[in-house]
């Protein structure tokens, strides 16, 4: 059967907002984005009436409980929303016999590597979230063996709460900040991520076999100092900006010292180039700048 009609779940999250900007440029699919009033992912057993009324020829996870420091504590609500909930979409579009794609994290990982992180390397999530995250993967592949998986990090857009949006306010408040710079990882824009889920239901409907674990971030890598250091330059700021540790700024959660997830799987299956974080950042500023 091929794709036509796409069912989106978190419509107001950063990814699910970029879906709906690129949508109009794909009239080949019929996408219908729901948020949590409509699709509420701590209810998984509201799902099956709901998706069987919308009769979608796939589902498209990007919902999802990613209050990182605040899992530590909520850890019934993030388990449910992140793993149950995947587990029942999954066991629900494999009923459907439609693909599914969910999202996930380089948390999964404990972060001590020294190289990138590889597609099916094992897991060992570095906090709670992570866990959660984890733990979805792995049921949902349990239920659909087709489950597609797309592993990320560090996402940024002009929509929603993240770091470039954080940053830009603060460096525009403060005369000086301070940023950890010894955590490693790679930035990524929704908006590319949107893009390369579109193409990945094109490869499908073109009849390519997708399935399992894939990594998408923006090419190249960099420390939280250095992506802030890139966003004043690129906005003009003035604010001083002095490197820290991790050990100087204590969170709930912990975090990854070296989370570069490996990329390539997915750009030889789907052959196409990931754009320089960069460059991607530049565009997201460019497009904040218009709000
Ligand atoms: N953001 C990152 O840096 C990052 C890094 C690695 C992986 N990821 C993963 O990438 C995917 C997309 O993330 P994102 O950055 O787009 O996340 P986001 O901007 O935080 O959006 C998450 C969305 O999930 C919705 N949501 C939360 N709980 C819900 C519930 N119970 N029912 C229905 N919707 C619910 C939120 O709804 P409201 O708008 O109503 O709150 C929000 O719209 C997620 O799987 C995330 O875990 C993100």
């Amino acid at each position: 059967m091929s794709i036509r009609k796409i069912l989106v779940t978190g419509a107001n999250g950063q990814l699910g907002w970029e879906l709906a900007q690129a949508a109009p440029l794909f009239p080949e699919f019929e996408f219908v984005f729901l948020d949590r009033t409509i699709l509420d992912l701590s209810k998984p057993e509201s799902f099956e009436t709901i998706i069987n009324m919308i009769a979608p020829n796939a589902i498209i996870n990007t919902a999802a409980y990613t209050a990182v420091d605040k899992a530590e504590i909520e850890k019934e609500l993030a388990y449910t929303v992140n793993t149950f909930a995947v587990q029942e979409l999954a066991r629900i579009s494999k009923k459907l016999a439609i693909p599914f794609i969910t999202y996930s994290t380089d948390y999964v990982f404990n972060g001590n590597a020294t190289s990138p992180y590889l597609t099916d390397m094992p897991v060992d999530p570095v906090n709670y979230y992570g866990t959660t995250k984890a733990d979805g993967e792995q049921m949902a592949m349990e239920v659909n063996e087709q489950a597609i998986i797309i592993r990320t990090s560090w996402v940024f857009s002009a929509h929603g709460n993240n770091f470039v949006k954080t940053m830009l306010r603060l460096m525009k408040e403060r005369a000086s900040l301070s940023i950890v710079g010894d955590q490693k990882g790679r930035p990524t824009y929704a908006k590319d991520l949107a893009l390369a889920t579109i193409n990945i239901l094109q490869s499908l409907n073109a009849g390519q076999i997708v399935k399992g674990i894939y990594h998408y971030a923006n090419a190249g890598e960099t420390t939280w100092f250095g992506f802030a250091e890139k966003i004043k330059e690129i906005e003009g700021l003035n604010c001083e900006l002095k490197s820290i540790n991790t050990i100087e700024f204590p969170t709930p959660a912990k975090r990854p010292a070296y989370s570069v997830l490996d990329t390539k799987k997915l750009e030889s299956d789907f052959s196409f180039t990931i754009p320089n974080w960069e460059h991607a950042l530049i565009e997201c500023i460019k497009q904040i700048n218009k709000i």
